[in-house]
């Protein structure tokens, strides 16, 4: 009786305005489909499953079948190991432990702080190379290109090799975002193949940074591995093969998401344009109002769980909906309005608890970065088709083009 609602959110028509669905579904926090999934969708109850030792972020603790076709992240028969995203303790902190040491304190990350003038320039030729024949994609010539470009600063990829590296992020990124009537079996073959070929790359560079290292993440990745190191080789290539899907199409949707939202609140645009300190709320506030990450699918009850008056099995696959959270009316003030001057912005747009986003000082910057130059360098910009076409993908979901117009870019 209630599968109706959750095949409602996956349903492609309710893609550019989930909204009102989550609504409907906050009225039963915890909402059983009848076949093993539980639907969590209000913000207090997400906050404490996502800190609850029993529940897994292993899918292969699950014991229910995935009757939705959900994945993620397309990991499903991957040809690299699970990454930590994908581990509990203690696997899963020893890696992030590692990680975090080459990526710099949750505070004050070093890496990112370190790469501010460097990202300034690659926004600043991005912007500068808009080709603006009337109608511009925000998404093909600005969002999509920049986040890869990012993290192969990040990792230390050699400039001559960026190339390469958008391909395979290309191949991973249209893996969770399938086309109506795709071969499924094509796509996993092509995907397969990227992330052969990407972790190869990876393994050959890992290699030659532990030979000669340089300074970035890659180089303090490989260091760490080796006879009696912390990291396996492979380990240390699925790390950085993490990295690159995880710190991909959320950045690209959190910019796009951000350049719709602002585009419809013109005044918040023109404030960002006039006072690029005015970003770091505008994000924060964006990433509570429209998400990139909508829904946490992958959470698996290793025990029987009593929450909001229902139990959820041990074995159950749990489904947040951070989305739905973000606008839960008994944790927010008028929650459906977008309002980077809130005073209470704690968001669940990057997760809570031990898997909170690792990449999160990366993304904020990335984003701050790229709206506030946006908002100065494009003049009289317009949405050109709104609601604008989105992905297919529930879970990372965001626009697929964003047309805009403008009377100039300076
Ligand atoms: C985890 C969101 C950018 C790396 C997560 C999670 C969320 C999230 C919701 C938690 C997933 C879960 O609990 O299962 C986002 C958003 C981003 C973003 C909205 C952009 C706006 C990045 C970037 C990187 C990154 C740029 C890499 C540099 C990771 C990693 C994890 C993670 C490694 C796994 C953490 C763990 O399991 O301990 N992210 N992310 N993310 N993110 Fe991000």
């Amino acid at each position: 009786m209630t599968q109706p609602l959750i095949r409602q959110i996956l349903d492609y028509d309710n893609r550019a305005d989930p909204y009102p669905l989550y609504a409907e579904l906050r009225e039963t926090p915890v909402l059983h489909d009848g076949h093993g999934t539980y639907v969590v969708s209000t913000y207090w109850e997400i906050l404490s499953l996502l800190h609850d030792p029993r529940v897994s972020s292993d899918r292969r603790k699950r014991t229910v079948q995935d009757i939705y076709g959900l994945t993620q992240d397309g990991d499903e028969g991957s040809a690299l190991p699970p990454p930590f995203l994908r581990l509990d303790p203690p696997e899963h902190d020893r890696l992030r432990t590692v990680t975090n040491r080459s990526f710099g304190p949750p505070h004050s990350p070093r890496r990112v702080l370190g790469m501010r003038d460097e990202l300034e320039a690659v926004v600043s030729g991005l912007i500068d190379g808009i080709e603006d024949s009337g109608r511009i994609d925000l998404v093909e010539q600005f969002s999509y290109p920049f986040p890869v470009t990012a993290i192969c600063r990040l990792l230390g990829v050699p400039r001559e090799d960026e190339p390469r590296f958008h391909t395979w992020a290309d191949t991973l990124a249209a893996s969770l975002d399938p086309m109506p009537g795709e071969d499924p079996t094509e796509r996993n073959r092509r995907t397969r193949d990227a992330q052969l070929q990407l972790g190869g790359y990876l393994a050959e560079l890992i290699e030659k940074r532990r030979a000669h290292p340089g300074d970035d993440m890659l180089s303090e990745l490989a260091a760490g591995t080796g006879e009696n190191g912390e990291l396996s080789t492979i380990e240390a290539i699925t790390t950085a093969a993490l990295l690159l899907i995880a710190g991909h199409e959320t950045t690209v949707n959190l910019i796009t998401n951000g350049m719709l939202t602002l585009l419809r609140n013109p005044e918040v645009l023109k404030r960002l344009g006039d006072d690029p300190r005015t970003a770091p709320r505008i994000v924060e506030e964006l990433l509570r109002y429209e998400p990139p990450v909508q829904l946490i699918p992958n959470r698996t009850a290793v025990a029987d769980i009593d929450i909001a008056g229902a139990t959820i099995p041990s074995g159950a696959a749990l489904w947040l909906v951070p989305g739905s959270g973000n606008r839960d009316p008994l944790r927010f003030a008028d929650p459906e309005r977008f309002d980077p001057d809130r005073e209470d912005i704690e968001h669940l747009g990057f997760g809570s608890g031990i898997h909170i986003c690792f990449g999160a000082p990366l993304a904020r910057q990335e984003t701050e970065l790229a709206l506030s130059h946006l908002a100065r360098r494009l003049h009289g910009p317009r949405l050109l088709e709104d609601p604008p076409p989105y992905r297919r993908n529930a879970v990372l979901r965001g626009p697929r083009h964003l047309y805009i117009g403008c009377d100039d870019i300076r």
